[in-house]
């Protein structure tokens, strides 16, 4: 009865944690512990701990002295709507949530484990940072953990949730993860502070300016989403779990849907504006593509020139990406460039097919584009496309002009279905652009050069010339989109490509 009773005690001192004092100062704060975070990310009772009552082993500063159990962080695994994810969440009341030697082991542990049995690994980052007292030894312990991020790159999606501080070389764990998000007014990351800031390049910042999640998430493009608390936080990384395939050999999950596939939009017939100048909102198509207009939207704050995220036909998955004319008239920039291209390799290495809606003008035209890495960076997105063998569906709605035409999703990247709208105009550049080029010697004159932008609009202010060079293969009526969206990807549940042998690629970074 003794060591029952020993157990049960035992186990009530790690469920405290760092106490009821250091609990209600981060209950002040606004924040959840370690515990209650993973109580709301898992089903109910379904929660496995590992590693309750691992203890540190410095001798150094007097630290034999307090040896808490769990040594600051909850490691184990449960289920998110009945499927499996392991999980790791840092207790900021035990020592800060400071990575000691054995806290990384209790980490690795996990996420060996995930690794070996194909699933995904979600880490709660809420942590002073490396265990001072510890030294080496906690570096250490940070590089096994980013080699295992580095290992499950690509085999099991990895999400990290930043729920109070992030500092120094510790940020680069969830940088290596897949998605990364962070809670309003309580999160930050960032590789120097504001004091050593300060110091080294006089800048006066405050912590939240400096790394909080308006920075990440619209600046940076570190964070893909941030939320108001943590309850939101961690309901959302629930709703992405249910779009991902628990690793890489695992196709997505279908869910059970109610939307008819056949579903005629005729309010689409009029989506594009007969101005070609002027905008309208790409999403407003996603949305009445998908399975009850569900769109979950990554990095929705940051190049809101292009959109990304994740939607379900007939109940599967489907990543898209999409240029959004309202903003920048939906040119591809570097910034676009990067989301995009991150955006499109995860789907191709989790095996999500990629349904992609063009309407681009180009590539946004500047001395700060060009210094800036332009050429590289929008190749990242044309080589991410090229690269991808999971099924790609394109739809051209408006323009395709140029190498940003090529770039989309083209046939000539092995799209499978490409299909335009009858509003496509696939060509070089806009009329009034190849006129002024080809016609230079009748520049001075506006009637001539009306003619001739009007000439080069009919022949190739459309969908057909393309369409007759099979470089698109069907014009389609807006209004049935979803019905030829859906059978594409149907007919393509069973798609297989051979790529010759390589180590990997040589993607620009
Ligand atoms: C050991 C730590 C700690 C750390 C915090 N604590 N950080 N213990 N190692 N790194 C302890 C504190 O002593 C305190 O213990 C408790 O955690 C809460 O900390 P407070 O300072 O009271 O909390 P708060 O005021 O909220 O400030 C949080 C903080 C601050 C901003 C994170 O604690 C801080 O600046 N910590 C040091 C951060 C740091 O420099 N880390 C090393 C970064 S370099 P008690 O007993 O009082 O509750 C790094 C490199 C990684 O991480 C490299 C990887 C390759």
């Amino acid at each position: 009865m003794d060591v029952l009773q020993e157990l049960e005690t035992r186990r009530e001192a790690a469920r405290m944690g760092g106490g009821a004092k250091r609990i209600a100062a981060q209950h002040s704060k606004g924040k959840l512990t370690a515990r209650e975070r993973i109580e709301l990310l898992l089903d109910a009772d379904s929660f496995e701990e590992f590693d309750m009552f691992v203890a540190h082993r410095c001798t150094d500063f007097g630290m034999e002295k307090e040896r808490p159990a769990g040594d600051g962080v909850v490691t184990g695994w449960g289920t998110i709507n009945g499927r499996l994810v392991y999980v790791f969440s840092q207790d900021f009341t035990v020592m800060g949530g400071s990575v000691s030697e054995t806290h990384g082991q209790k980490i690795c542990k996990i996420m060996d484990m995930a690794i070996q049995n194909g699933a995904p690994i979600i880490g709660i980052n809420d942590s002073g940072g490396a265990r001072i007292q510890e030294g080496v030894a906690s570096l250490a312990a940070y590089g096994e953990v980013f080699q295992r991020n580095i290992t499950a790159s690509g085999v099991v999606p990895q999400i990290s949730l930043i729920m109070g501080p992030t500092a120094g070389g510790a940020v680069y764990s969830p940088a290596m993860t897949d998605f990364i998000f962070m809670v309003k007014d309580s999160s930050y990351m960032f590789v120097t502070g504001p004091d050593v800031v300060k110091t080294v390049t006089n800048e006066q910042v405050t912590a939240e300016e400096l790394g909080g999640a308006g920075t990440h998430t619209r600046k940076s493009s570190v964070a893909d989403a941030a939320f108001e608390n943590d309850v939101e936080a961690i309901a959302e990384v629930r709703r992405l779990i249910d779009f991902l395939p628990l690793h890489n050999r695992q196709k997505p999950p279908v869910r059970p849907f109610f939307d008819d596939v056949n579903r005629i939009e005729e309010s689409l017939d009029t989506l594009v504006p007969d101005n070609p100048n002027m905008p309208y909102d790409m999403k407003e198509l996603i949305t009445k593509l998908a399975d009850e207009g569900d769109f979950y939207e990554i990095q929705e704050e940051f190049a809101k020139n292009i959109l990304t995220g994740f939607i379900r036909l007939e109940g599967s998955t489907v990543g898209v990406v999409a240029n959004q004319p309202m903003v920048l008239a939906g040119c591809l920039d570097i910034d676009a460039s990067r989301k995009a291209a991150r955006f499109v390799r995860f789907c191709d290495a989790f095996d999500i097919p990629i349904l992609t809606l063009v309407d681009v003008p180009g590539f946004l035209p500047g001395t700060s584009q060009e210094y800036a890495g332009v050429i590289k960076h929008g190749a990242k997105l044309l080589f991410a496309y090229g690269e991808a063998t999971v099924p790609k569906v394109t739809v051209i709605t408006r323009k395709a002009y140029g190498g940003a035409y090529v770039v989309m999703s083209s046939k000539h990247l092995r799209g499978d279905f490409n299909y335009a709208w009858p509003t496509s105009e696939i060509a070089v550049m806009g009329a009034k652009g190849a006129t002024e080029i080809i016609h230079r010697a009748d520049a001075g004159d506006p009637e001539k050069i009306a003619k001739h932008t009007k000439d080069y609009e009919d022949r190739f202010a459309n969908p057909f010339v393309a369409a007759e060079k099979g470089v698109i293969d069907e014009v389609i009526m807006p209004q049935s989109t979803r019905k030829r969206i859906c059978r594409a990807f149907a007919s393509l549940r069973t798609k297989k490509v051979q790529t010759p042998w390589k180590k990997h690629d040589n993607i620009p970074l």
